[in-house]
């Protein structure tokens, strides 16, 4: 029997963007409850909900202040509880978000070890002396840009922050905080959470001789030091057994880098269920030579266990129904895309919106900006000397509220998100990316995503098949998954172009349905021998059983 997290899809919800409940303006559990009809039409099978502990929000909620209490803006204990429930009455499966590197500076551990250097707590975070010639210990920089050292003029030491200054990571070498985390990790458990996200995971450890990080060729900070460092398999292999104790749960790490080689060895050499695979999932630009290389990769270097995640959207990159944009395509790509992530090998995570091609949001002022990593980005420009257009810029490119404005619901005020205005901006409103009126058109976007969700779960192949064949040729990538007796033949045109594909040993019989992202009353007998793909199509074929 393969695992569950094997056979289904994913769908992430930024919870402050869902659905306001209660017309506050931000997002909430009860929100997600009312919209469960919704994701199990769609055929979502799993949700991954980012973090609502209780927090002040500097980075929404990956700063977490108690790890045991739901924040007041998203509900509380009782609300998850219900929705849990409520969730695994649809057969959805729930995994959630775990913050493990950093607590808030507002966590009651941080403010015990911040108030001497002999406070029991001292140890839990990394508290340096500054260099000797009075600056911070080293020179790591923070991801969100500037030191990634603070210093406390109270006790005189700086301690380290790997994101946000208000983000101080934990020292995971103290034996004790482990220990504490633990425990917060068989809470969640126990409140019957079907796995989880971690956050960061491979930055858990560091070079304890704090060696400075070199800088590259293009001027940017090498982060050699801060993270993949000795020990890191142990600590996770540690955070995956706990999670093991209480059975079949899935453990997804995110290992914060694009380098296949650095991917694999967390796929390969920890106890991680899956990885975040931005190897593909951040490619910036449409770009199906890499998108094949990757793919080629993936299947011949990981373990026969190991099933790579399929995604291109998630709360911290630029929407791809912007990214992959070629004026006027947007939607025969996202097409495309989402046919590529719904029939290839892996395990396929889908962002809120996607399903219905929602936009970037590009910030007109830095009022309009929330996200901490794009006003840190736009301070940071600032205090350098660009003007405000060039630190806007600057910032736009870093901000990630692009892809955080709220579900675009009904064609209404706020998008029908919620009564009152939302904690962010709503985006561009003349657009017809609309849940609702895109349910009730057939040939919507949504309803190609529907109808390729719905294939996935319904044919193992799609789930479980390997490459039978996986090609690249001009601008097709084609591929064939086989399971047992049965086989689809996904067919890919990444150009702008008309195409040929040659089907070479398809023939009439073997052919039981041809489904084609465009062209909605397809031909089957059009298929034989060789066809044209329209520009961006994509098209999926169902063998017969029995062919081969
Ligand atoms: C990764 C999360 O996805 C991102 O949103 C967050 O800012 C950082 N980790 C820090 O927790």
């Amino acid at each position: 029997m393969t695992s569950w997290w094997k056979e289904i899809v994913f769908y992430e919800i930024y919870i402050p963007s869902y659905f306001d409940s209660n017309n506050d303006g931000i997002g909430d559990l009860k929100g997600i409850g009312q919209k469960l009809d919704y994701l199990k039409e769609l055929g979502v099978e799993g949700i991954w909900l980012t973090p609502f502990y209780s927090s002040p929000k500097v980075d929404n909620g990956y700063d977490i202040a108690d790890y045991y209490q739901v924040d007041a803006d998203y509900g509380d204990m009782a609300d998850f509880e219900q929705l849990i429930e409520a969730a695994h009455d649809r057969g959805i499966k729930v995994i959630v978000d775990m913050v493990l590197n950093h607590t808030s500076n507002q966590h009651e551990w941080f403010r015990e070890s911040k108030k001497s250097r002999d406070n029991k707590k001292r140890d839990w975070y990394i508290w340096e002396p500054s260099t000797n010639n009075d600056g911070p210990p080293n020179n790591w920089e923070s991801f969100f840009g500037g030191s990634a050292w603070e210093y406390d003029s109270m006790t005189g030491e700086y301690y380290y922050n790997a994101f946000a200054k208000e983000q101080v990571d934990l020292n995971w070498s103290n034996e004790n905080v482990k220990e504490a985390v633990f425990d917060v990790l068989r809470f969640w458990l126990d409140k019957g959470v079907d796995g989880f996200r971690l956050d960061v995971i491979n930055f858990l450890t560091l070079n304890r001789k704090f060696t400075d990080n070199p800088t590259n060729n293009v001027g940017e900070q090498d982060h050699l030091y801060d993270k993949d460092q000795e020990g890191i398999f142990d600590v996770i292999n540690e955070v995956v057994a706990i999670t093991k104790e209480y059975g079949d749960k899935f453990v997804l790490g995110e290992v914060g880098s694009d380098e296949f080689n650095l991917l694999e060895k967390y796929m390969n050499e920890t106890d991680l269920d899956a990885v975040f695979n931005f190897n593909i999932g951040s490619m910036e630009t449409l770009n199906d030579k890499k998108l094949f290389r990757e793919i080629k990769k993936m299947d011949s270097k990981l373990s026969e266990i190991n099933l790579p995640t399929l995604f291109f959207g998630s709360h911290d990159m630029p929407r791809h129904y912007s990214r992959f944009s070629n004026l006027g395509n947007e939607e025969k790509i996202a097409r495309l895309t989402s046919t590529f992530l719904l029939t290839a090998k892996g395990i396929p995570f889908l962002y809120f919106g996607e399903e219905i091609g929602m936009q970037d949001f590009i910030a007109k002022n830095i009022e309009e900006i929330k996200d901490v990593q794009g006003s840190t980005a736009y301070h940071i420009a600032k205090e350098s000397g660009y003007n405000d257009k060039e630190a806007l810029k600057r910032a736009n490119k870093q901000n990630r509220d692009k892809s955080r404005t709220p579900m675009q619901w009904k064609n209404e005020k706020y998008f029908g998100f919620s009564k009152n205005e939302p904690w962010i901006n709503c985006g561009d409103t003349s657009n017809d990316s609309i849940a609702d009126l895109q349910i009730r058109d057939d040939r919507s976007l949504w309803h190609h995503y529907q109808y390729l969700i719905q294939l996935r779960k319904n044919e193992l192949t799609l789930q479980v098949g390997n490459y039978q064949m996986l090609n690249s040729e001009n601008s097709i990538i084609s591929y064939e998954r086989k399971f047992e007796q049965s086989s689809f033949m996904i067919i890919l045109n990444f150009a702008d172009d008309d195409a040929e594909y040659n089907t070479r040993d398809l023939v009439e019989k073997e052919i039981e349905h041809v489904y084609s992202s465009q062209r909605f009353e397809m031909e089957e007998g059009s298929v034989l021998n060789s066809f044209r793909l329209l520009p961006y199509e994509a098209i999926v074929i169902k063998m017969n059983k029995g062919a081969h």
